[in-house]
């Protein structure tokens, strides 16, 4: 895996964004894993700078985005659907038809959504990380070979969501649809952000422990095109 070691979140963001910009420009028709969260935030913005300044085009790109939670309505405020309309893609010239959200409950619906991504091959994928290890909500635990499914929600991952919903653990979404852990790993390429001391220990297992489901992120040392990107807080603890 390489290692890109930032100063700061923005600076975090502006090194995704050149890996994201490559790729767009580069493959005007490029498929994007996307992810939600705090950490692509920043990355994000740079996207719709490079948009706003004309150095991107997404007419042709084609989006899918890792999770969503169940039982949730699609325009609240804090579903990952809305989350990515408000923070990407209302800023930029994507086609609505190419954006696809995970939105089911039954396995045909989750096996449905795992083929569109599989068929389509995704170019280029954004993951962030859980301070438990988890990429996208496959939490520790999860088998390695696991497909889009609907996953419980650890409880450590509904403590660290409670901030986007009053700090209230009552009111967050106990369930989600999300790529499994094999469907990840089928992506040509992955871009891991990760910022904040929250992440450090996570980060530290993914690059320096074993490849073991106490840390799903791990898998990503098998995979042959994983670039991770930290700030100072998140990589301190990184000695490789
Ligand atoms: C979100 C996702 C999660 C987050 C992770 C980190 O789509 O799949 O794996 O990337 O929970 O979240 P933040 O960035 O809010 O710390």
């Amino acid at each position: 895996m390489k290692i890109i070691k930032c100063n700061t979140i923005e600076d975090v963001g502006i090194a995704a964004n050149e890996i994201m910009s490559e790729m767009l420009q580069s493959k005007p028709n490029c498929v994007l894993g996307l992810a939600t969260g705090s950490t692509p935030i920043p990355l994000y913005r740079e996207m719709i700078k490079d948009f706003d300044s004309g150095k991107t085009d997404y007419k042709g790109v084609v989006t899918f985005n890792l999770d969503e939670y169940v039982n949730i309505p699609t325009d609240h405020p804090e579903s990952y659907n809305s989350f990515m309309f408000q923070n990407l893609f209302n800023h930029v010239n994507i086609n609505e038809d190419n954006i696809h959200m995970p939105n089911g409950i039954t396995q045909e619906e989750c096996d449905e959504y795992d083929k569109s991504v599989m068929d389509c091959g995704i170019d280029l994928q954004v993951l962030g990380i859980g301070s438990n290890g988890h990429i996208g909500f496959n939490e520790p635990g999860t088998d390695f070979s696991s497909t889009t499914r609907i996953v419980d929600l650890a409880a450590s991952t509904i403590e660290a969501n409670s901030r986007f919903f009053n700090n209230d653990t009552s009111l967050v979404p106990k369930q989600a649809m999300s790529m499994g852990i094999a469907t990840i790993m089928n992506s040509k390429k992955i871009v891991l952000i990760a910022t904040g001391r929250s992440k450090r220990d996570a980060v530290n297992a993914m690059l320096n422990g074993p490849i073991d489901a106490v840390c799903p992120a791990s898998i990503l040392q098998k995979h042959s095109n994983v670039i991770v990107i930290v700030d100072q807080e998140a990589g301190e603890n990184i000695n490789k």
